[in-house]
């Protein structure tokens, strides 16, 4: 359903194993950042649902200018800068409300750096934000430092070279538990569990 109506790019793999793993998991406080049009936070908002019990904060600023704040590369920022923001933004919420999301998603319209301070121990994490050496590296930093020993932690697009060294941080906290191909069979997104600070 979410995959057909919401726009974003998370793969029918990535979502179910999202899901399964909130299943398993059964997290109580989970963090995205990166909501766009909701294509990843619905699936674990819905795993949440089933679960019976914990929410989702997504955080998600809907503004070019904060999704280009840092280089990544030239055709990656050009694209970011034509984006139809207000109707994707719209388009997610008119979705959520559509089909009882309200309870189990919790949104924050600000930047991760900004929302990194209302967080303490997160459960389960999904790192999906501003692809640049930075940004990534500061969202690891950031938040997987608030995430608990035995959390989860979710890293997509590690095959970008701009993701390299965040990728590299998690590695030296967390332990990889699995990896989702893209539609190519390249390794695309890490799910990880935090084992140390
Ligand atoms: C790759 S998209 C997220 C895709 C989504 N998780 C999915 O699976 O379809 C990255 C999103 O992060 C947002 N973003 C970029 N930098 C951000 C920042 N510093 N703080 C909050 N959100 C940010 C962008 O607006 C963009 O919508």
């Amino acid at each position: 359903m979410a995959e057909n109506c919401l726009e974003g790019w998370c793969s029918r793999a990535k979502a179910v194993a999202l899901t399964n793993a909130i299943i398993e998991e059964q997290p109580q406080l989970c963090v995205e950042i990166g909501i766009f049009g909701g294509r990843s936070i619905v699936p674990c908002a819905a795993a949440l649902r089933q679960n019976g019990s914990g929410v989702i904060y997504g955080i998600e600023t809907w503004s070019p200018a904060i999704a280009t704040e840092h280089f990544t590369s030239e055709e990656n920022d050009s694209w970011w800068q034509q984006v139809d923001f207000p109707r994707i933004k719209q388009d997610f919420f008119a979705f959520i409300a559509l089909h009882g999301f309200t309870e189990q998603i919790r949104v924050i319209e600000k930047t991760s750096r900004d929302a990194a301070s209302l967080f303490d121990a997160i459960d389960f994490l999904h790192i999906d934000g501003a692809h640049s050496v930075f940004n990534a590296a500061e969202d690891v930093v950031l938040y997987a430092s608030k995430l608990k020993i035995g959390g989860i932690v979710v890293l997509d697009d590690i095959d970008w070279p701009t993701t390299g060294p965040a990728h590299e941080i998690l590695k030296s906290i967390a332990e990889p538990l699995t990896t989702i191909n893209d539609d190519e069979g390249k390794p695309a997104c890490a799910f990880m569990r935090k084992v140390r600070n």
